[in-house]
């Protein structure tokens, strides 16, 4: 892949931010997840590249855009496979609360998981404690390597978790072994990415949440240098049955990251919605002007970058703004 695609993967999220933060705090969470996809998907039209939706918002006929094998990119070259969240939080984003994202992910073809969209059980940590953890180990002996790793007392390891009653055993486990929950109401991409950056005091992420957000993050983390371990979680023998349609005939193997993003290369971005960890949201300055941040990093050369970037609102073709229909709903 072309350094130069970084560049425009991150215009991608920028728009779908843009067109999300829109709609922070109105209590209308399909109507963001649309208006992201939607800017998204004209975006990703004029970006050069031919791009395949391995992880997107949907099958062909549940989703009218951004479906999984829809075609992405105004090019005939490099051929790409594309992993889009034009809106990972969207009931956050309807309570005004902080860390949604809009990301996107990208490799060679045929370099991304395929993972249908059911739930996967998952552990990610940072560069340090990479290559030392096991998906199965008990929580308190994951807690000691971590710790180890992170040149910390296991009392001041932080572990991120979503708040859910199945994982009322990982949170007794942690709180028994000395260590801390933050517990997060949604948002496990960035969950994972935290644990790979010092600044947010997280040391691991356990938990089941979605596949599709379990790629998106393994991608980040591959740039990061973090690792993810995962294991699809098929509630019934539907969901079996989905896993075998995209050739995964053993669903409860462990996937390592090799497995979700194959290769040494892949790209990824982020753009802040709502105010978090990793990235400020989007702020409305005034006069047609908004403000974004965003985090784009390729695997290929570990290289990070904070783009912060102004925007002049009616100058964006992909960007509807449309104040009669926000005042309906
Ligand atoms: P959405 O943005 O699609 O609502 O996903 C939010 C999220 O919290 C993910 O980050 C996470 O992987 C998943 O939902 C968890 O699923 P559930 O809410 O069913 O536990």
């Amino acid at each position: 892949m072309d350094r130069e695609l970084t560049l425009e993967i991150v215009r991608v999220t920028e728009v779908a931010a843009l067109a999300a933060a829109q709609w922070m705090g109105r209590g209308c969470k399909k109507e963001a997840d649309e208006a992201a996809t939607n800017a998204m998907r004209a975006m990703f039209d004029t970006v050069a590249m031919n791009g395949t939706v391995v992880i997107g918002e949907g099958e062909m006929d549940e989703a009218p855009m951004l479906y999984i094998g829809e075609k992405l990119g105004c090019a005939a070259t490099p051929e790409v496979d594309v992993a889009v969240d034009p809106l990972e939080g969207t009931n956050i984003l309807a309570k005004g609360l902080p860390n949604a994202l809009s990301v996107v992910a990208i490799a060679d073809r045929g370099n991304l998981l395929h993972a249908p969209d059911m739930y996967m059980q998952k552990i990610a940590v940072g560069p340090r404690a990479a290559g030392k953890i096991h998906l199965d180990d008990p929580i308190e002996k994951t807690l000691e390597i971590v710790a180890k790793a992170n040149n910390k007392r296991i009392s001041d390891c932080v572990v991120m978790v979503l708040e859910r009653p199945r994982h009322q055993e990982i949170i007794d486990g942690v709180r028994r072994a000395g260590a801390r929950v933050r517990l997060i109401g949604d948002g496990d991409v960035g969950a994972a990415i935290y644990t790979a950056i010092p600044d947010t005091g997280i040391d691991l992420f356990v938990g089941i949440g979605g596949a599709p957000e379990g790629v998106i993050a393994a991608a980040a983390l591959k740039c990061l240098g973090g690792e993810m371990q995962a294991r699809l979680w098929p509630e019934d023998e539907e969901d079996v049955a989905r896993c075998a349609a995209m050739g995964i005939t053993d669903p409860k193997k462990i996937l390592y990251m090799d497995d979700m993003v194959k290769g040494d290369d892949a790209i990824f971005a982020a753009t802040g919605v709502t105010d978090g960890e990793l990235l400020r949201g989007v702020r409305f300055v005034g006069g047609e002007m908004a403000e974004t941040h965003s985090l784009v990093m390729r695997a290929k050369t570990s290289t990070i970058r904070y783009i912060k970037a102004v925007h002049r609102l009616t100058r964006k073709p992909h960007l509807v703004f449309n104040t009669e229909c926000l005042r309906q709903v």
